[in-house]
């Protein structure tokens, strides 16, 4: 991974910023470089998983940069200034419908839309408790785009409702070094 520029996008699933930032460490691990990104929703709320100061402050010591949160922020990374891969872990419900459906008024979803300019691949990691409801569908879409790719999703047995991204951190880095080589290790 070195030499590499992430794109890591997180969304407001608050109960996975723990592994979200799990995956960030195993990419800088790897030799990556990291572009921290995060919807509105992520970068300032506080819940019982977390203040959004604790997880801004340790995202911008891993990464050593800061946060992209805003649109004008995140139009850059297109052609202006390019990603060589674009995870979006924790992805929500809400930002799977938008990016199913062309909308584009998150820092996140911008800088998807941004970046697949670039015909490079987008990773995602689901996490939301309506896969197979409303989301469903939104999945189904996606699945089908090009360079758009799913980190291994299963329900969540613990809850007995969600559906996760699970082995976040290991798939995220192989799914990452796959595409930038361009083997379609994921998707199937
Ligand atoms: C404590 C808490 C936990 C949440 N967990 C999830 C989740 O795991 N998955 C999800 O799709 N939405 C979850 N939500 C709802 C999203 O945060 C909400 O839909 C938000 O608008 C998402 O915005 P974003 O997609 O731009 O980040 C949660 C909300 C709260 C307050």
């Amino acid at each position: 991974m070195k030499g590499k520029k992430i794109g890591y996008a997180m969304c407001g699933s608050f109960c996975t910023f723990s592994r979200a930032l799990d995956a960030i460490a195993a990419l800088r691990a790897a030799g990556a470089e990291i572009v921290p990104i995060m919807s509105d929703a992520a970068y300032g709320t506080d819940t019982r998983f977390g203040t959004s100061l604790y997880f801004r402050s340790a995202i911008r010591q891993m990464t050593g940069r800061e946060i992209v949160h805003t649109i004008t922020e995140a139009e850059p990374l297109g052609p202006a200034e390019p990603l060589d891969a674009l995870v979006i872990a924790p992805c929500t419900g809400n930002t799977l419908a938008k990016l199913a459906n062309g909308i584009t008024d998150t820092a996140v979803t911008l800088a998807a839309k941004a970046h697949l300019r670039n015909l490079r691949p987008v990773i995602i990691g689901v996490s939301t408790n309506d896969a197979l409801g409303a989301a469903a569908q939104n999945i189904g879409k996606l699945l089908s785009r090009r360079r758009i790719y799913f980190v291994p999703m299963a329900q969540d047995i613990e809850l007995g409702e969600s559906i996760q991204f699970n082995l976040l951190s290991p798939w995220v880095q192989i799914g990452c070094m796959a595409h930038i080589v361009g083997c379609k290790f994921i998707k199937s």
